[in-house]
This record gives structure tokens, sequence and C-alpha cells, in this order.
């Protein structure tokens, strides 16, 4: 039983809007990347971290990493690729013939609490094969209807399509777990649909789901928000301070 990580960290992290890799600006003094490198290591249910890098930083990258007391388990840092899903297919392609369970965790997530990932693992390990963190959701949500040629809108302006219960929305965030064969199947199927279709997926449960194969939510956690505005970062800051004292 072995359980690995993935840690993305190959975005440049363009809505930031700072001179540095999302993954390498510091909070209190420590690069996200390290934040959540060290809280995945805390779970104490993993075993190994392959981390994406943006291309040209793979080594600035395992400085980061190699040296700090805090992450005791192997680290490999690979080059990620153009979407998170093709980092995430590098770093999979990565795992060491004994892993059995695939942790994928965003970098952009840097105080998701080590109980989080301790409890998502383990429902993995309980028979779910693939599990996620999510929150109810408290604004409404709308679906918009995709934009049509032959209806001419303003910009801007959409037509809605439809309004989910919101009792039934998560808002998703990770560390999400998979059993690695079907993680594997999973990214191998949207590899296929990528070359025909350009579409992404921006989470890995998403490429489960577009199997037919079941997806379980638990209860995410609101200091496992992601970082992608300038706004999230001083907001997550203070969650920091707070979560400290
Ligand atoms: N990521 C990755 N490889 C990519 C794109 C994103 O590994 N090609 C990672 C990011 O480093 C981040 C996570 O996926 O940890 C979620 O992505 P996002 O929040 O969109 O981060 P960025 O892509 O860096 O930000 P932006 O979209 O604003 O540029
Ligand atoms: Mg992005």
């Amino acid at each position: 039983m072995t359980t690995l990580a993935i840690l993305t960290a190959a975005g440049s992290g363009t809505r930031l809007g700072f001179d540095l890799p999302k993954a390498l600006v510091p909070l209190r003094g420590l690069p996200l990347v390290l934040h959540a490198a060290r809280r995945l290591t805390a779970s104490g249910v993993v075993d190994a971290l392959v981390v994406t890098a943006p291309n040209g930083l793979v080594s600035a990258m395992s400085d980061v990493l190699e040296h700090d007391p805090h992450v005791s388990v192997p680290v490999v840092v690979v080059a990620g690729g153009a979407t998170r899903q093709s980092s995430v297919a590098a770093g999979l392609s990565r795992a060491r013939a004994d892993v059995d369970v695939v942790v994928v965790h965003d970098a952009a997530r840097p105080l998701a609490p080590a109980a989080m990932i301790r409890r998502i693992v383990e429902t993995v390990r309980e028979g779910h094969q693939a599990v996620i963190p999510g929150l109810p959701v408290v604004d409404t949500i709308k679906l918009v209807a995709p934009r049509d040629p032959q209806r001419a809108l303003p910009d801007g302006v959409d037509r809605v399509a439809s309004t989910p219960e919101r009792t039934l929305l998560r808002a998703v965030q990770t560390p999400q777990a998979f059993d690695r064969a079907l993680l594997v199947r999973a990214h191998a199927a949207g590899a296929a649909r990528a070359r025909t279709e350009a579409t992404a997926a921006t989470d890995d449960a998403s490429l489960v789901e577009a199997l037919g194969e079941e997806v379980f939510v638990v209860p995410g956690h609101e200091l496992a928000m992601k970082v992608t505005t300038a706004r999230d970062f001083y907001y997550i800051e203070k969650l920091l301070t707070e979560e400290v004292r």
C-alpha cells in the first residue's frame, strides 16, 4: 500500500499577477508549494511526492522542497504540461509500480489541513475509488446557454438555461484521491479527448465521471481555498495568521 501525491505547481499564476510563478510566491515567508508539501507530509498518509514545475524551473522548485526538514518523504520534481490536466498526467507517469492510491493536490491550495487530507485518503482506502472534498455553495448558481450564432445577444449578455437546486451543489477543492488504476484510465481517456476536442479538465474527478465511474464527495474545508487572485492571497494570509494563533 503506497500513496503518491501529485502536487501541481506548473501554472504561471496569471490571475494572481505577481512576478513569480504562483507556487513560488511566498506566504509568510514560505512558497505556496512548500506549505502544501508540508501539509501533505504531515497527513502521515502520503509516502512520496511528485511536484510539477513550470518549464525551466524544475531545479528551482527542487531547491525549495529538497532541504525542507518538514518534507520527510521522497520528492521528485518534473516539468508540467501546458494545461493542469497534462501536468497531472506528467506526474502520474512517474508513479512507481507499487503505488495504489494517488492524491492530486494544487500548490494553489497551500493550507489544506492534514486531517482533511488524511480523511480523503482513508475514504479511498475504505473502498471508495474516487474521493473529493466539497463545500456547499452560498450563491444561487445559474447555468447559461452556450453562445448561439442564430440568436445574437450583446457582448456580456448570456441567456439562462437553468438553475440547479442549490442544496445539491458543491464547490469542489483538492486534494482529490483515487485508486491509481482508475485515475490512469481516466487520464488516458481524457488525453484522447483533448487531442480531438481541444478540451482540458479543470479537475481530475471530472475525468473519472466521464468514464461513468462514481465519485464521492466528503466535506471540504475553508482552509483548502484556492489562491487565484491577489484578494485570495491577502485573505489566506489572514487565515494562516489566525490558524497560528
Ligand atoms: N497547474 C499546473 N500546470 C498547468 C496549469 C496549472 O500544474 N499547466 C497547476 C497550478 O500550478 C495550480 C493548479 O494547477 O497549482 C490550479 O491552477 P490555477 O489555479 O489555474 O493556477 P495557475 O494556472 O498558475 O493560475 P492562472 O490560471 O491564473 O495562470
Ligand atoms: Mg490556470
